[in-house]
């Protein structure tokens, strides 16, 4: 986009934000044309009323009446080497096929599905084949234990889960299926009437008769064409942590959000129709769903796929896979970044990585010295880099540079994107319009999405996220405010965590703070008070952590556990984790103690 186009976008949104969208929204292919662009009831809005869309015919087969019924959709490769592709015409048959097994099944619009995947070309398939049928998925990622999965299948009454055997990660077997089979143990989650299971690692499983389905890979008995929903049907839940120990499921509509995850994936990747885009979150997070699915297949892009693990066999993995895909458009986080910058130079410096043009960054703030490697390292110093701003729960990236108009700054995201009306108010990151992405709130606790985005800042949504701006306007994003972590780009919530280093039968009471850390940004500290008679020992840490790999997943597991006698609270009993920052960060504690219960001495 030239400089010029650009500048014309802004200003059209500026003078008429609802036409401007509207305009946008017109760029994707509807069943039914909307009449309302928006209905804004703050705190929900709801874009392109009357208009019914389906966002896998938007995805997949509007490219089949063009010359990419023959491009190709997926390029995946598995750990142990082995590549597969898919045409979009393949994708297409796959997703027929599937979409009809769910139908034969009684999955229904409005049904929603959770999908336990590894990150093969199946996922996508069962993504789109839920969003063809109108039922709503709800990925979860693949490295939540039995009882992650367990409380967001039950938190929003799936009808079903799709899942795998297995997946590979760091040459092991993952055994998705039995973790799914463990989860839904003693009707734990009653409204689950089948289990659909994609064969892929050959690891041994049982299936349930009558509930388990195995993903025969037939084409469609019956040609569907796609329906259309209405534009504000929940495409998917996603979940993530907020400040409280309960996950949110964070619902996002059909086709605000489609019209901007595709405006903003043009916005900001530039597309060229020979690219090879490689985004490498898991579908399990929200980037997967915007970058990794929706916003480069309603291009018509290649996206590539990788399965297994970044350092797998050796550290060199990535630019392995570059050199042979071809990649030219990388989309990944700072902690990855850090993470290979750790590897050393000569793991990257043996591949040529010449056919990358673009590189992006998700997740959290770029430190500018991983910024600067990965521009020259990586881009070799002519590739520019997108350091995009958003949130599960803005659905589609805010803030963002875009290549060739925007003037980089290492550590900064820039400016917020037409028709994003984002702001700096008493150094709190706000959106003070409603924009087409915008989560249609949180499944089933309507006052929670009130309490949480909207009361903060009057008429303004509340991010979480403290920014400064500088001379030129340029938007600095410093991370959350709240009690929300970011551990190697993981979204955590420290009462989360809190609560599942409480399930252990040895735990009194326990509180979390964040540590930063030079490689995944933060880790998480857990401070512990055992039970009377309980005493600290190296077991006991390693137990205590086993039991929050079991209540949660591995990735959040503490990175360090301190025994101690007492907390310190208020004298209201609220646990005061400022002064443990304090103790966490400079090794002591400052500021004003006096509403403390007593004195504390860690
Ligand atoms: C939080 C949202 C957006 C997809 C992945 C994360 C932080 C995200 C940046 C960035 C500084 C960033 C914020 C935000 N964050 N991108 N470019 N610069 N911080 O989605 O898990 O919902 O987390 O990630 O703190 O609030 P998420």
């Amino acid at each position: 986009m030239s400089p010029e186009e650009y500048h014309q976008l802004h200003r059209d949104a500026q003078e008429n934000h609802e036409e401007f969208w509207a305009k946008r929204a017109q760029k994707l292919t509807w069943r039914e044309p909307f009449l309302k662009t928006l209905q804004w009831e703050i705190p929900f809005a709801k874009w392109f009323l009357g208009g019914r869309i389906n966002a896998t015919e938007n995805c997949v087969d509007r490219h089949l009446l063009t010359d990419r019924k023959h491009k190709k959709a997926i390029i995946w490769e598995g750990e142990r080497g082995e590549t597969r592709t898919l045409t979009y015409q393949e994708l297409h048959e796959k997703i027929a096929g599937f979409s009809d097994l769910l139908l034969v099944s009684g999955i229904r619009a409005g049904d929603c599905v959770a999908i336990y995947m590894p990150l093969v070309p199946e996922a996508v398939v069962a993504m789109l084949a839920c969003a063809r049928i109108g039922a709503t998925h709800n990925v979860i990622f693949g490295g939540f234990s039995s009882e992650g999965l367990r409380d967001r299948i039950a938190d929003s009454s799936c009808k079903a889960v799709i899942t795998a055997d297995g997946g590979f990660r760091k040459g092991a077997v993952v055994e998705l299926k039995q973790v799914v089979d463990k989860a839904l143990e003693n009707n734990a989650c009653p409204s689950v009437k089948h289990v659909f299971v994609f064969k892929h690692a050959g690891n041994p499983i049982v299936m349930t008769p009558g509930r388990d389905i195995e993903w025969i890979l037939a084409p469609a008995q019956n040609d569907r064409a796609p329906k259309g929903f209405a534009s504000e049907h929940p495409l998917f839940v996603l979940y993530t942590s907020g400040t409280t120990g309960k996950p949110k499921g964070i619902v996002h509509g059909t086709g605000g959000y489609l019209t901007q995850v595709a405006s903003s994936f043009e916005w900001v990747f530039a597309p060229q129709e020979s690219d090879i885009y490689w985004c490498t979150a898991d579908i399990g997070w929200v980037t997967g769903h915007s970058y990794g699915v929706y916003g480069p297949l309603s291009a018509g892009a290649t996206i590539f796929m990788y399965e297994g693990a970044p350092l797998f066999p050796e550290p060199d993995r990535f630019w392995k896979m570059i050199a042979r895909h071809g990649v030219t458009i990388l989309y990944s986080a700072p902690t990855a970044i850090r993470m290979f910058m750790q590897q050393g130079d000569d793991w990257v410096k043996k591949h040529d990585l010449s056919s990358l043009r673009l590189l992006g960054s998700v997740g959290e703030p770029i430190n500018p010295e991983a910024w600067h490697w990965y521009s020259r390292m990586i881009g070799g110093g002519r590739c520019p880099i997108v350091d995009t701003w958003w949130q599960t729960e803005t659905g589609a990236i805010m803030i963002s540079p875009v290549p060739g108009v925007t003037e980089l700054k290492p550590g900064s995201a820039t400016r917020p994107l037409p028709g994003i009306c984002a702001e700096v108010e008493n150094g709190f990151l706000v959106v003070k319009k409603p924009w087409p992405s915008m989560t249609l709130g949180i499944l089933g606790d309507p006052e929670r999405f009130k309490q949480t985005y909207w009361s903060q800042i009057p008429g303004a949504y509340f991010t979480g996220d403290g920014v400064v701006q500088d001379k030129d306007g340029d938007f600095w994003i410093s991370g959350r405010v709240d009690d929300v972590l970011k551990i190697a780009g993981h979204r955590l919530g420290t009462a989360e965590i809190e609560s599942a280093v409480a399930n252990h039968a040895s735990v009194a009471e326990c509180a979390v703070v964040g540590k930063p850390d030079d490689i995944k940004g933060q880790v998480a500290v857990a401070f512990v008070l055992l039970k009377e008679g309980e005493l600290p020992s190296p077991e006991l840490e390693k137990s205590i952590g086993r039991c929050v790999s079991e209540s949660l997943g591995s990735f959040a597991r503490p990175s360090e556990i301190r025994f101690v006698s007492k907390l310190p609270k208020t004298r209201s009993g609220k646990i005061m984790r400022r002064i443990l920052r304090d103790v966490v960060i400079f090794g002591k504690v400052s500021g004003d103690m006096s509403t403390l219960e007593d004195g504390y001495s860690p």
